[in-house]
């Protein structure tokens, strides 16, 4: 398997904080790679690189085999690049349907004029894309919430919508940061099956950054272990999990949890 992203030697500074220093990442074109560490590890960073929304000072970047160390979020999301946030993001105020649509700009294929207009051509897109994200609320068994306001649905569906909202841009990856906080056990346990469905279904490459270790070596093909910002290990989840370095560097965090 080639890799679908690459990152060499990636290094963030905030400041004096050195967030990452020369992290490398391997995905598999097709696996589910989680990237795991202690809190402050750099995790939400190196996704930040990843999808061009933090800077790097040094490293590079390749997604689909083309270097993209230079190209804006905005590209990277056109290219196929698709991320959820470690907070959950979601208007409250507009319907389940609405706020999964959001999510379809990638297949839009009207401009601000149109939309000002109504145009023909905007009613008819508008039209495609509510359908599409009904399929994908569908999809993650949110079909019979659609017309409900967001900010109404419980938080563990919540999630979901946000899940459903990055699967309607149709991602080739998809970068997820920490879905399963603040999930119950039952919950963790079906965001396990919904994202190995992403994959299997519709063919989607995963990078999966979490704290849930059941949910983590249950699901992944391989796992990056990070700690204060570099690469600790790195291979199938068995691996990682007998690791000696990694066992020490999650000590005391597992008694905490
Ligand atoms: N925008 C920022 N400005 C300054 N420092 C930052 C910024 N973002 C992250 N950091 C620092 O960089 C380091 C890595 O943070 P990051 O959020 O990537 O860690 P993480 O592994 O995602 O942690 P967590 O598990 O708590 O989400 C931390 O020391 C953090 O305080
Ligand atoms: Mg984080």
């Amino acid at each position: 398997m080639s890799s679908l992203l690459a990152m060499r030697g990636v290094t963030v500074r905030f400041g004096g904080v050195v967030a990452l220093a020369e992290v490398d990442l391997d995905v598999a074109l097709g696996s589910i790679t989680s990237i795991i560490g202690p809190n402050g590890a750099g995790k939400t960073t190196l996704l930040g690189v990843a999808s061009g929304m933090v800077q790097a000072a040094a490293g590079a970047v390749s997604f689909l085999d083309r270097d993209v160390s230079a190209a804006p979020a905005h590209a990277r999301g056109a290219a196929g690049m698709v991320r959820t946030f470690q907070n959950l993001e979601v208007f409250s105020n507009m319907t389940v349907l609405e706020n999964v649509m959001t999510g379809c700009h990638r297949h839009v294929g009207y401009g601000v004029v149109d939309c000002l207009l109504r145009t023909g051509r905007f009613r008819r897109e508008e039209r495609r894309c509510r359908e599409h994200a009904l399929k994908r609320l569908d999809f993650v068994g949110l079909a019979d919430k659609a017309e409900s306001r967001a900010g109404d649905l419980p938080y563990g569906l919540q999630r979901r919508m946000e899940i459903a909202r990055a699967i309607a841009a149709d991602p080739t990856l998809l970068l997820l940061d920490e879905p399963a906080a603040g999930l119950n056990t039952r919950e963790t346990q079906a965001l396990g099956e919904l994202i190995t469905a992403i994959r299997e279904s519709q063919g989607v490459t995963i990078v999966l950054v979490e704290h849930d270790m059941d949910l983590v070596m249950r699901i992944s093909d391989a796992v990056m272990v990070l700690k204060e910002g570099r690469n600790l290990a790195v291979g199938p989840p068995e691996a990682v999990q007998k690791d000696p370095e990694v066992i020490k560097a999650y000590l005391g965090e597992d008694d905490e949890d």
